[in-house]
């Protein structure tokens, strides 16, 4: 059988992820994109990637064999190089946040069901071992309805870089509501994607001038360059379906640590996931739970699901599923229709944000 054939666009952070997953699910990678010249020749090296291209264009008029395209790009190149991929009939794996409002999203959907081609993005903390542990009870019925749940990714100090296209909203679309939707999205998967109804939401701006609230990753910062993004928001959301969801997610926030969970309530038993990053903030160190909570012959009893350890946080697991998914071989872990979901009610985070009032989810 013809290995798959993917080009890389985007040589930043997360490209390392995406090749070790592809390569994992026996693709093959053939190509990668970026302007950055110094590093894209550098990530080719390592990867054993014979040929570096400037930009999606350039190397799709020169592999037009490829059959899908990765984009690890800043968040304002999702949409336009999604689109351009897509329309040029390629399979398309796009980091997270998938787009920078649900317009954009909806433009993308589009794009995916003209083109008959596959469109997934970087949820990876669904690819977890946990969260697929945890959705294998949930769709056996062992929670019950989940009627509440509670999605925290909340950053003590966790800023990105100063000034960069993370504080840019322009570039970024926004903070920590934008760049961390990894626990809403979860949280949503558990739910089963209902369909949102009511939203009333607060943001805050504290810290974003102080470098003390800098997280130890990220990009470096750009001297005169724009912050003009949140560094909190606090929600709650309601569905058609009467279930509710609360939403915290922050870079900087006087907070006892780093807080990255999903809780929820069902009518058999209540849940949580969980990873604790270690004291220096790093994926290694990290350690994962994945426990729920019920009652049997009048005791409270909780289960402590064990699952191997990935320090990835299901990043190398997500982008081998997009090959799976290709072959149809497997389901994909996610659709750009819940895509369209979450970034709805993104929209709607910043829009009560904004206004300081209740809206009603379009
Ligand atoms: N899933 C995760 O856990 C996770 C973690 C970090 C970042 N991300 C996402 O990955 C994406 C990239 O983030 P990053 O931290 O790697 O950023 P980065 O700035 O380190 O890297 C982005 C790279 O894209 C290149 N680039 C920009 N525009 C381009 C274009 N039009 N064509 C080709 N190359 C282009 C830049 O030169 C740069 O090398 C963002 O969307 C971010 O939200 C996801």
């Amino acid at each position: 059988m013809e290995k798959i054939k993917i080009g890389i666009v985007g040589a930043g952070g997360m490209a390392s992820y995406h090749y070790k997953g592809f390569i994992k699910a026996g693709a093959e990678v053939t190509a990668v994109a970026d302007m950055d010249q110094t590093r894209v020749r550098a990530f080719a090296a390592a990867n054993n990637i014979e040929k570096v291209y400037t930009g999606l264009g350039e190397m799709l008029d020169a592999q037009p064999e490829l059959d899908g395209v990765s984009i690890i790009t800043p968040n304002k190149f999702h949409r336009p190089l999604t689109v351009e991929a897509l329309e040029r009939g390629k399979h398309v794996y796009c980091e997270k946040p998938p787009a920078l409002n649900a317009a954009e999203m909806r433009e993308m959907l589009d794009a995916s069901k003209k083109a008959g081609k596959r469109l997934m993005f970087d949820f990876n903390n669904r690819a977890r071992p946990e969260s697929q542990a945890m959705i294998r009870y949930i769709r056996d019925g062992r929670a019950g309805t989940i009627n509440s749940a509670q999605a925290s990714w909340i950053r003590r100090a966790g800023i990105p870089g100063f000034g960069g296209w993370f504080t840019t909203k322009a570039l970024s679309g926004g903070g920590p509501v934008i760049d961390l939707p990894h626990m809403l999205d979860l949280a949503l998967y558990f739910m089963g994607f209902p369909e949102p109804e009511y939203l009333l939401a607060a943001a805050y701006y504290d810290f974003m001038d102080n470098r003390a609230f800098k997280g130890p990753w990220g990009i470096p910062d750009t001297a005169k360059g724009i912050t003009d993004v949140e560094s909190s928001c606090h929600g709650m959301l309601t569905f058609k379906t009467g279930q509710s969801l609360m939403i915290r997610s922050s870079w900087a926030e006087m907070n006892e640590r780093e807080v990255v969970s999903v809780t929820f309530q069902g009518a058999k038993a209540g849940g949580k996931l969980e990873r604790l990053f270690g004291i220096d903030g790093l994926d290694e160190t990290s350690i994962d739970t994945c426990r729920l909570f019920t009652e049997a012959y009048g005791n409270q009893v909780d289960l402590d699901i064990k699952t191997e350890k990935d320090e990835s946080m299901g990043r190398i697991g997500n982008a081998m599923n997009f090959i799976d998914a290709i072959r149809g071989a497997a389901e994909p872990y996610n659709t750009p229709e819940e895509a369209l979901i979450l970034m709805r009610i993104v929209d709607a985070l910043y829009e009560s944000a904004a206004t300081r009032k209740p809206v009603a989810i379009r």
